[in-house]
């Protein structure tokens, strides 16, 4: 028979944070046992019997959650069930029940994206409050000038209640597509997720993005090494840098 643990050392072999982390965790009251609100770390948990959540979502040991970095091609939803169009699932191996993409890339956008079952994980990187940094390499229509990036630092009104929040344009090279028409390549870089985000800053600037592919959201990269349609499952080093960036930006 399983021995009891206590609950700090039983939430940090879940990779849920750090030993210190989970205490503040429990001490503000995020973590139920068996449904009950608990406040000393120090509590006893049955790793067999006893159900413990964060955030409302059940903890297990570390075999629970599974991370994988899928390189998105063109061509499929970011969703786990589509009537009508490809989805992002049928490029992930494990069939294990409750993976889902965390966050979206648009049918079109290429790039890497994060497929877990860890949904407090998801819930803490896509919070809007949190600022988690995505950026994408985008090829656009027209001449991106200095002017552009001044007005990307500062946030464009994309129609919504609020300009953008500030986010950094970086121009690499103004190149011409195959009808001779100028194109820029660029990196963006934003710590929102808006709908359409980055066509409709561009938009903003009076540009059309041609191709957009993620290179980054929080602590990952996306492997030059992986082909599109591959994916890998997170290295530890990975999944503990990106439960750290949940936990970080936490208030
Ligand atoms: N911004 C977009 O416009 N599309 C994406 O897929 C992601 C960010």
């Amino acid at each position: 028979m399983a021995k009891t643990v206590r609950l700090d050392k039983f939430l940090a072999d879940a990779e849920t944070g750090t030993r210190s982390e989970v205490k503040k965790m429990i001490q503000k009251g995020q973590v139920q046992i068996n449904g009950e609100t608990v406040r000393r770390p120090e509590q006893k948990v049955h790793p067999d019997w006893d159900k413990v959540t964060l955030f409302g979502e059940p903890i297990g040991m570390r075999e629970e959650f599974q991370y994988f970095l899928l390189h998105k091609p063109a061509g499929c939803v970011s969703a786990t069930e589509d009537k009508r169009e490809k989805t992002v699932m049928e490029y992930i191996p494990s069939k294990r029940k409750g993976l889902f993409p965390v966050g979206r890339l648009d049918k079109d956008t290429e790039g890497l994206l994060l497929i877990t079952n860890n949904g407090a994980l998801a819930h803490q990187l896509l919070s809007p409050k949190r600022h988690v940094e995505k950026t994408y390499f985008a090829k656009v229509r027209g001449i991106l000038t200095e002017e552009d990036v001044r007005r990307i630092e500062q946030g464009v009104d994309i129609g919504e209640d609020k300009p953008t929040l500030p986010a950094s344009l970086r121009i690499l090279e103004t190149v011409t597509d195959q009808e001779e028409r100028p194109c820029s390549d660029i990196y963006l870089t934003i710590c929102e997720g808006k709908f359409h985000q980055v066509k409709r800053m561009m938009e903003a600037v009076g540009k059309k993005v041609l191709y957009l592919k993620r290179i980054s959201m929080g602590p990952l990269t996306l492997p030059d090494d992986l082909e599109k349609g591959q994916c890998r499952p997170l290295t530890k080093e990975e999944v503990s840098f990106l439960l750290k960036a949940g936990k970080s930006l936490e208030k």
